[in-house]
């Protein structure tokens, strides 16, 4: 089969790869689509923990159950599917455990003609969603409602800072704190960016590039943020910090930006915050993730759709952060 395969640091090839076979309890998927996350491009380039070689990348995908393991799954036969990219999440909601792992890296992803996982992970794609659409969801969308619900307890009404919104889980982000009712500030590093986020639903953008971008921010809401997700980290860590309300929920999902900056304390103490951390979410949290998409219908923000041939293309968009919404493969 052919598939997207990274070879060696950097060395990232569509190549023919042998075609998995299932055992016991596992799958065999005909992908349709498949779409990046920031994590594929960190792995690209040696960046992500764990690395192994070769390894087909690709945590998200959408397609049809060609195969099963057991004849006790075969009701899975021909279905339509999205998959669940955690492994071995664990037992505890709180924290996953110390041999998770997510698809398509170190275990063999999406980009490829076929995949191989086991039939716990499999979840029917959302009928309200083209192939395309539904294969946009898994990862980004799980990031995103850990982050908002989970950790940042947001609700109706509660004043919600996004950072850079052109990112696939900022995006999940802004539609379901929306969806709830939420007040949503963003920011970018681009305009047109910020405009597309204020025709969603946001109530107010700032660019973090222009000087001053903090001072703006904290005067459209002068008590502070109820809760603020942030995937950045880096020189803005620091001013977000300092824009916590009264027991804030200052939620980090990831570091684009590198270390943060040094961050006020007397303001975190005072305001009774708390910064939490956060990574993808529990199996339970993915079907509640999946339910809530169905109950509001939401759709992923699409930047692009391209032929697995043209796969490393988005790679190198990925890369420049030019998109605003997923780049998905078609196969
Ligand atoms: N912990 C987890 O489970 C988890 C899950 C998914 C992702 N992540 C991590 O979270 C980050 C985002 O992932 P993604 O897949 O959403 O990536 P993505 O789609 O490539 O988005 C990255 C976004 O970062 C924003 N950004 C860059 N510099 C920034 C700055 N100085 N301040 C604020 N925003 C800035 C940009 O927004 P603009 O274009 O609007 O400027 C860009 O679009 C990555 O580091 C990824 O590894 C972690």
């Amino acid at each position: 089969m052919q598939a997207i395969v990274l070879e060696a640091n950097e060395k990232l090839n569509l190549i023919e790869f042998p075609k998995p076979i299932a055992k016991a309890g596992e799958a065999i998927i005909k992908i349709q689509a498949a779409s990046l996350n920031h994590r594929d491009q960190w792995s690209r380039i040696g960046l992500y923990p764990n690395l192994k070689y070769p390894s087909i990348l690709g945590s998200d995908g959408c397609g049809i159950v060609e195969s099963v393991g057991s004849e006790a799954d075969k009701n899975w036969i021909n279905e339509s599917i999205i998959i669940n990219p955690n492994i071995h999440w664990g037992d505890n909601p709180k924290f996953q455990s110390f041999n998770y792992t997510i698809l398509g890296m170190p275990t063999h992803g999406t980009l490829a003609e076929y995949v191989c996982v086991p039939v716990d992970r499999l979840h029917k794609k959302p009928i309200h969603l083209s192939i395309e659409e539904a294969s946009a969801l898994p990862l980004a969308a799980l990031t995103a409602f850990r982050a908002v619900f989970t950790k940042g307890e947001t609700s109706k009404d509660k004043n919600v800072l996004i950072t850079g919104i052109g990112g696939g889980v900022a995006q999940f982000a802004l539609q379901f704190a929306l969806a709830v009712g939420a007040k949503v500030f963003i920011t970018s590093g681009d305009d047109e960016k910020l405009e597309k986020g204020l025709k969603l639903g946001a109530f107010f953008g700032v660019n973090y590039k222009n000087e001053g971008w903090e001072k703006q921010l904290q005067r459209q809401c002068p008590l502070g943020f109820d809760v603020i997700i942030d995937g950045a980290g880096g020189d803005g860590f620091g001013k977000l910090a300092k824009m916590v309300g009264q027991g804030a929920n200052f939620v980090v999902y990831g570091g684009t930006s590198g270390s943060p900056s040094p961050i006020n304390l007397p303001r975190l103490f005072f305001s009774q915050a708390n910064i939490k951390g956060t990574t993808m979410g529990s199996d339970e949290e993915f079907s509640q993730m999946i339910s809530f998409i169905n109950e509001y219908k939401i759709k992923p923000m699409i930047s692009s759709v391209r032929p697995l041939k043209d796969a490393i293309s988005a790679f190198d968009e990925m890369h420049e952060g030019k998109q605003f919404g997923k780049l998905v493969i078609t196969i």
